[in-house]
């Protein structure tokens, strides 16, 4: 049987999602209640992390995901410097090796096209979690996605800005796609002139009748909108004077900002959130609308629900 790689968010279909929401809000529930039998689901099965870029949420979340089924993980954060990358083997060679000892590897990748070159020789599933600059992260989709189907509602009626730096970010790649895929009511790319998303982006929502508009002022936009997608400026991936230029200026959400927004709306962010989110620490407390950590959250249900999917014999 071909393994079950999960490398693009345009891979999953409606139907899939369907099944997998469902699935994710069963294992929040068998989480909450402390449920004993969750831990036999993916007993004796081994989880690789292989995280060649820093990682908070998405590698803590997969390997809590594994632990709580009842798998086995074994992982390097810094697989740059923790491996023998660092003396020169190919990532090729890496996965060739690790497939061996595991029965999923969850990568991260440094290079564009990471995830689908170990995809190439893997006999193991391989799951994508952020492949370089240019490539996706297909599981912060899925979590996305998720979130805004649970605390907005349908898909299809959704109204959604997505702000930032919208060039960079492999998470509003993969959003964007996504929510084409899920026939979305209107996407809103909020972004400074020089961090517009991509051609790759706008040609694929035009194939899928996906309707969008591009912008350079939120504010205009906030009153209308059912949710809000921040992201940061991926000031790691660009030089000292592209950071300067950009200038987030129009693209923070402070209090003001919260305030327009509708008050079913919803603010999301995949987080690190840095100097684009300046609300008054605490708010998340007592404003529903900032939705971010329940976001987070979300991330290690549908990643307990991805990996049964993947790697349950059932
Ligand atoms: C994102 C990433 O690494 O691409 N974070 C995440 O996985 N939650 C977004 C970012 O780093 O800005």
């Amino acid at each position: 049987m071909q393994p079950r790689h999960v490398l693009e968010s345009q891979q999953f279909n409606y139907e899939f999602l369907e099944k997998l929401f469902s699935s994710a809000d069963k294992m929040r529930d068998r989480v909450k209640k402390k449920d004993k039998k969750l831990s036999s689901i993916l007993k004796d099965k081994i989880m690789c992390t292989l995280f060649y870029e820093p990682s908070t949420r998405t590698r803590m979340s997969f390997e809590s995901a594994m632990l709580r089924l009842g798998g086995n993980v074994i992982s390097t954060e810094n697989a740059s410097e923790f491996t023998s990358v660092y003396k020169g083997e190919s990532l090729v060679d890496t996965i060739r090796i690790i497939d061996d000892y595991c029965d999923v590897i969850v990568l991260r990748s440094d290079k564009d096209d990471g995830a689908h070159v170990a995809s190439t020789v893997s006999d193991v599933p391989i799951i994508n979690a952020g492949e370089g600059k240019l490539g996706q992260h297909p599981t912060q989709a899925l979590l996305d996605v998720y979130t805004l189907k649970k605390e907005v509602g349908e898909i299809d009626q959704l109204n959604i800005a997505i702000v930032g730096d919208l060039k960079n970010g492999r998470t509003v790649k993969s959003l964007a796609y996504l929510l084409g895929k899920c026939g979305t009511a209107k996407i809103h790319f909020v972004s400074p002139n020089n961090f517009k998303v991509g051609g790759d982006i706008t040609d694929y929502l035009q194939r899928h009748n996906t309707p969008y508009t591009e912008t350079e002022s939120l504010e205009s936009i906030l009153p209308e909108v059912d949710a809000v997608y921040m992201t940061r400026l991926q000031k790691e991936r660009m030089t000292a004077e592209e950071y300067l230029k950009a200038g987030m200026g129009g693209f923070k959400m402070t209090n003001i900002e919260l305030e327009k927004m509708k008050p079913t709306a919803r603010l999301l962010h995949p987080l690190p959130h840095v100097e684009e989110i300046q609300i008054c620490p605490g708010i998340e407390e007592i404003d529903k609308r900032v939705a971010y950590f329940r976001q987070a959250e979300n991330g290690l249900y549908i990643r307990m629900a991805l990996l049964e999917h993947i790697l349950s014999s059932k």
